[in-house]
């Protein structure tokens, strides 16, 4: 996009559905009334086949045999699949590593790996005959937790990052206080409510077109041509709306889709696979659950000298995004605190259990919640309030020799201190603090506690190339406005946004912009819909391409009505021109008639930044997005039960472009944090395999968990200092680290039990079972 129009990013907007005004999520009626149509709403094509799944039974084998002829003669099958009908490669690896095959083929990783898939005529029968085969397995040994990867020298799935500053092992060795332990931090399942799912048409010649539950659709595109050895360009992928999608369905739809395009190739008929929900928790990879190794040195004012943190991760049979991953625990690693001397490792370890994956923060809640865990070891260590030990430890302001991060980039945007203290204020943080230490010495079974937590998130996809975006306007000769982008809406309220921009640029009614489905006909070679950059990019993008119509018009008036540019001015739904003002669709219409072209591709690059991963150097973020949120819970110290009492929330989120969906997400993003640092919990046996795998056995947050009382505000002074979208700042994944108050606060509630005197260390999550152990340790110290 060219520099003036970058420049121009408007900053007030008029029209009631333009930028920075709280409209509804465009589908909030259909999603409670349930008319909101998601792939498996959409009316079924005659013919329809449907896929079942045939999965492995072992964690870490060779095949030695397979017998599928049982489940070829199954009431209703039409055939079976396996890697032997593939055209083009077995493998659906989204990072061109060729480490994940699309069925296996005669070796096992993980216990609940693909080995076939049954196409049947419904998908009862396709279910049911799955169950047949009859596969005889050589076993080998298998690790499934980080530890026992440690143990058996697991191999990186990919190659390990190190960021360094200083000398970190001479300044431990001459700390006056060190601390060396580990801490222990949960995966967490996806839990969108939208399982996985896929379905394909095929077409003439090559054709293939599919629905897809993912969040890049370019990138099935890509997988579905690889496996069947076809150009993209007679791929066509459609994506409306996910019911859910929080980093799951950056990749993990890939297999799905690649199985139903070869099937609908294969039989030329339409197919659709839908797993069931524990087929998908058992199949899809989660988020990475690590072990951190930390060794920590500080003064006795509590200032951190050196950091050495080992995160050592469970990345699962492949690759996946797991390096990606790794890298952005450690960029988070540091949390909000400057560490002068520093030196962070990443060990990516493979397992043999289902491929770990992007999941809200993208690996940044792990690196985050160690760098906290570090301040409450501090202020444990030296009886203080743990909320100073942070504010001495934040970033400082530009000059002050305290601003750069461990990966060399300067924090320049720094609001750390006033999102904090405003926070304390608000929340009265202090009187409370005091009053539940008061109310912790009278109360014997009962323990309170309260914490005050910071998050600082960088906000760019730390592969610079991703860091753009497309969008495609076109202008009906009503005057109604038909939106697309690359971007894809999986309940974020991108679409919204988005609409809103282009509803600012023409200053017309919302309801004039109609956006749809994203689809890679429309806009080509997008990026996945994550890192929260979905607005960033894909509203940048919307915006150059209605406002090169824009100035189309605005050259067409001035020489219809024969008046200077500086003349005609964009009124709510009416345009002015000189002395006239005309409705909106009058001047399209003209416009038209004078053969003006009214639909326009626009695109957007971030600008800024690069990356040198070897080096451990670079800008690889564009700005970072604050926030700041103090909880209190209770506890009770006989059954390790717990209540989260009250949450008060302030959150950067820049210059808003829309309050009522950014607090929807703060809200949202905080609640899916406190489950992962809560109830969640995955659970592999000793034979590899998932016990946790529907909701009767994996906890996610109910209504009734959340906080009693729940304040949530926008810190409304902040505007990104950097050229984005309405000066607005990405609000997908940061509110999400924002639990992190929970954890600690119910840490602060065990600590009481030893009047304070020792760092409860608690793992996450802090299930009651590990409260109560907690507890128990606690009352022996
Ligand atoms: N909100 C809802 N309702 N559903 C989702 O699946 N995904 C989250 C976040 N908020 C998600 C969500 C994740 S992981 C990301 S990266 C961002 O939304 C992606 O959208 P954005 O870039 O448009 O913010
Ligand atoms: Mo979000 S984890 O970047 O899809």
């Amino acid at each position: 996009m060219d520099k003036h129009a970058h420049d121009s990013f408007p900053l007030k907007a008029e029209i009631s559905g333009g930028m920075h005004k709280p409209r509804a999520h465009d589908s909030a009626h259909k999603h409670v009334s349930g008319t909101a149509e998601y792939i498996d709403d959409i009316p079924e094509p005659a013919g329809l086949l449907h896929i079942g799944l045939g999965l492995s039974e072992r964690a870490h084998a060779e095949i030695s045999d397979i017998d599928l002829s049982d489940v070829e003669a199954a009431d209703g099958v039409i055939c079976v699949l396996s890697s032997k009908d593939i055209p083009g490669v077995n493998d659906i690896a989204s990072n061109g590593s060729g480490d994940e095959p699309l069925f296996a083929e005669d070796k096992i990783e993980y216990h609940g790996q693909i080995i076939f898939a049954v196409v049947a005529e419904t998908r009862a029968q396709a279910r049911e005959a799955a169950r047949l085969a009859k596969i005889t397995y050589r076993d080998l040994p298998h690790w499934t937790s980080v530890r026992d990867a440690l143990a058996n020298d697991a191999p990186n799935v990919v190659k390990p990052m190190t960021l360094q500053r200083g000398n970190a092992s001479s300044a431990l060795e001459a700390a006056k206080h060190r601390i060396t332990a580990e801490m222990d931090v949960g995966g967490q399942e996806h839990f969108y409510l939208e399982s996985q799912i896929a379905l394909a048409i095929p077409g003439e010649d090559d054709d293939v077109s599919i629905w897809s539950s993912t969040q890049h659709p370019s990138e099935v595109q890509h997988i579905v041509g690889h496996v069947l050895n076809i150009p993209s360009h007679a791929i066509t992928v459609y994506q409306r709306r996910m019911g859910g999608g929080f980093g799951g369905k950056e990749t993990q739809g890939n297999c799905f889709a690649a199985m139903a395009a070869l099937a609908a190739k294969k039989l030329n008929r339409a197919i659709k696979v839908r797993p069931d929900r524990d087929e998908d928790m058992i199949i899809t990879g989660k988020r990475h659950d690590l072990v951190a190794f930390y060794d920590l040195g500080f003064d006795d004012d509590g200032m951190i000298e050196a950091v050495d943190t080992t995160f050592a991760a469970r990345c699962g049979w492949s690759s996946d995004l797991s390096g990606p991953v790794t890298d952005r625990t450690l960029f988070h690693a540091d949390s909000s605190y400057y560490f002068p001397n520093v030196h962070l490792t990443s060990r990516p370890l493979k397992t043999h259990t289902c491929s770990n994956t992007a999941y809200r923060g993208f690996g940044g809640p792990q690196g985050m919640i160690v760098g906290e865990r570090l301040i409450e070891e501090i202020a444990y260590a030296l009886g203080k309030d743990p909320l100073d030990i942070r504010k001495a430890n934040f970033y400082g302001p530009n000059g002050s020799g305290r601003e750069v991060t461990p990966y060399h980039q300067t924090v320049e945007d720094n609001i750390l201190l006033p999102i904090v203290e405003g926070l304390e204020k608000s929340a009265d943080y202090r009187a409370r603090r005091e009053a539940i230490k008061e109310f912790n010495t009278r109360s014997p079974v009962i323990k309170k506690g309260i914490a005050l937590t910071p998050v600082k998130f960088g906000i760019s996809f730390t592969m610079t190339a991703f860091n753009q975006g497309g969008a495609l306007v076109h202008v009906y000769q009503d005057g109604s406005v038909q939106l697309n982008h690359g971007g894809t809406e999986m309940g974020q309220g991108l679409y919204t946004k988005v609409s809103q921009v282009v509803a600012d640029v023409f200053q017309i009614d919302l309801e004039r912009v109609k956006i749809t489905a994203t689809t890679t006909g429309k806009v080509p070679n997008t990026s996945a819909t994550a890192a929260s950059s979905g607005t960033d990019l894909n509203g940048a993008a919307a915006y150059n391409a209605a406002t090169q119509i824009k100035k189309r018009l605005i050259a067409f008036a001035a020489e219809n009505w024969n008046v200077e540019p500086s003349e005609i001015k964009f009124l709510p739904n009416r345009v002015r021109i000189g002395e006239q003002e005309i409705p909106f669709p009058d001047l399209i219409k003209a416009a038209y008639l004078a053969r003006i072209q009214l639909s326009a591709a626009g695109f957007y690059k971030t600008p800024k930044i690069h990356w040198d991963r070897e080096k451990g150097r670079g800008r690889p973020f564009y700005y970072f997005a604050y926030g700041a949120a103090c909880t209190e819970v209770s506890i009770d110290t006989l059954t390790g039960e717990y209540q989260i009492d009250r949450t008060d929330i302030l959150h950067d989120v820049g210059r808003s472009l829309n309050p009522a969906i950014d607090i929807g997400q703060i809200e949202g993003g905080f609640v899916q944090g406190m489950g992962w640092l809560t109830t969640e919990e995955l659970w592999w046996d000793d034979k590899g395999r998932l016990r946790t795998h529907a909701p009767s056995t994996y906890k996610i947050p109910l209504a009734s968990d959340r906080p009693k009382i729940f304040n949530v505000a926008l810190a409304d002074f902040s505007v990104n200092r950097e050229e984005t979208i309405g000066r607005s700042k990405a609000v997908g994944e940061p509110p999400f680290m924002l639990a992190i108050s929970v954890i600690e606060a119910i840490s602060m509630a065990v600590a009481s039990v030893a009047d304070y005197r020792f760092c409860p260390r608690l793992d996450a999550p802090a299930t009651p079972e590990r409260v109560l152990m907690a507890v128990e340790r606690m009352k022996r110290a």
